[in-house]
């Protein structure tokens, strides 16, 4: 090193053979951490030791690794969402798998920018993984996608395409412009995922440009109603351009009826766009794909990886069928991400002509080699299991006197409430909320809650690869017991 070199400085440890002392201690610690979740409390309240750690002002010195590592581990590890353990059923927190804390630790070292537009292993395997994606749900391998954070982006991304296709001016130039051109229209039902409408307003079509429909009793979208509306709108001047397929609604699971809403699409010649954000995945499923016959029609699905294709978070993922506006929508390619014949810039594709990101992390290592140690067959059988615990647990409910099923069960989404006598009717939805709190801070067991019809129900979503029948059981005595308990 010559003597200019030495007073320049680095953000590489000072001595790497404590660094990778530590680095060892801390997979350990990690993989402990992974074997027992099952022994801890699903939720564990915060100490106020730990919430003054993150009131302390920025440090402007360094401290050791180790010293931070474990503040770490005393104030951080212990208090997670814990959506890897085995009773946790909220919202729709997908579990992970171990095997990804290797990749993970493979992603952070190379901390790959997965450009695509760089010819290096990370787009190969990105590519791959779409192609994977794409048999596993029966859609064309000439569709075009990405990797995307979530669920919300793949929407946003798919509803841009939709937008594109349908406006018959250059939307990107001039912008939505409503005073010289037709409103465009999306069409969802009353149970589309609030991230569709906040899409909608970020593409600048207002929120007055997405109609909700109502639905029928099983909580899937009412056709004729939906028909109705795309009538009403055509005679108004309006464009109809989307319809946006539930395929698993948040609250209930519910899938729409996607071969009816195909033909509705072809035959108003419009967008069907799929918000499979957990649902796309029962394509996998061993015996009950069936039940989402027809997302191979859309021409665009928006899912997620990080739900129930257990994969750690973040990761959604859009598929745009072949022939549509997708590069038309998003490409922006100034010379300073311009390809090369050879090089390091000669990548077979520049990801950001798809999506709205340029940089994005390496995330496809995750879900690689989470198919390639599990295999396709056994993600299948996996995801049969948690169909069937939802199947499960609704027996236990409706063979119980106390407890009452408040949606039809669709898929891995259960919904029930305790409703025991003397308690009155508008006395349920306050006693439910008070034994979903008391069922966290018991630990035991992690549901999450919705409004059915005004109804407070508490919501059990099922994406844990960890659960076993024993904790549906211990949910549905635990509801009860607490139940009885506050009535006292
Ligand atoms: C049906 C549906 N769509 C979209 C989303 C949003 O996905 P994400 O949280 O990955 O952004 C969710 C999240 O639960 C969902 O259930």
């Amino acid at each position: 090193m010559n003597d200019q070199n030495k007073h320049e400085q680095s953000l590489d440890p000072e001595n790497w053979d404590e660094f990778q002392d530590l680095a060892h201690k801390v997979v350990d610690d990690l993989v402990d951490y992974l074997k027992t979740v099952g022994d801890r409390p699903v939720w564990t309240a915060l100490p106020e030791e730990s919430k003054r750690l993150f009131e302390e002002v920025l440090p402007h010195k360094g401290s050791k690794e180790s010293e931070v590592y474990e503040s770490v581990k005393n104030h951080i590890l212990p208090y997670p969402t814990n959506n890897i353990h085995p009773r946790f059923w909220s919202w729709v927190g997908g579990t992970g798998t171990p095997s990804q804390l290797i990749a993970d630790m493979v992603i952070s070292a190379m901390n790959s920018g997965s450009l695509g537009m760089d010819e290096t292993a990370s787009t190969h395997v990105e590519l791959q993984l779409l192609s994977w994606l794409k048999t596993l749900l029966s859609y064309p391998q000439d569709s075009n996608g990405l990797l995307v954070s979530g669920g919300s982006m793949a929407n946003l991304v798919g509803l841009a395409v939709a937008r594109t296709h349908a406006s018959n001016y250059d939307v990107r130039d001039e912008g939505v412009n409503i005073k010289d051109n037709s409103r465009l229209m999306f069409y969802g039902s009353v149970e589309t995922h609030s991230c569709i409408r906040k899409a909608i307003e970020l593409l600048g079509l207002g929120s007055k440009s997405l109609k909700l429909i109502p639905i029928n009793d099983d909580y899937t979208v009412n056709l004729d109603l939906l028909q109705k509306a795309i009538d009403e709108d055509r005679k108004k001047g309006y464009i109809p351009a989307c319809i946006i397929a539930n395929v698993g609604t948040v609250n209930t699971g519910a899938i729409d009826p996607l071969i009816e809403l195909s033909n509705i699409a072809k035959n108003e010649d419009i967008w069907l766009h799929a918000d499979g954000a957990f649902g796309a995945i029962t394509k996998f499923a061993k015996t009950s794909h069936h039940l989402v016959d027809g997302l191979e029609l859309a021409d665009s699905i928006a899912f997620d990886l990080h739900k129930w294709m257990y994969i750690q978070y973040d990761c959604g993922c859009v598929l745009i069928r072949g022939n549509h506006p997708y590069k038309e929508t998003f490409s922006v390619i100034p010379p300073y991400i311009k390809t090369f014949e050879r090089g390091l810039a000669s990548g077979p594709i520049n990801f950001s002509e798809y999506g709205v990101q340029l940089s994005r992390s390496f995330k496809a290592l995750r879900a690689w080699m989470a198919l390639k140690i599990e295999g396709a067959d056994k993600y299948s059988a996996q995801i049969e299991q948690n169909i069937d615990q939802a199947k499960y647990l609704t027996r236990l409910v409706e063979d119980h006197q106390d407890l009452e099923l408040l949606a039809p069960t669709s898929l891995n989404i259960v919904n029930f409430r305790y409703i025991a006598p003397p308690i009155k009717d508008d006395q349920l939805n306050d006693l439910n909320r008070e034994i979903l709190m008391r069922l966290h801070e018991s630990g035991n067991s992690a549901p999450s809650s919705t409004l059915l019809n005004g109804s407070f129900s508490i919501r059990v979503a099922i994406c844990n690869h960890r659960s076993r029948r024993s904790d549906f059981e211990d949910l549905v005595s635990d509801v009860v017991n607490i139940g009885q308990e506050v009535l006292k």
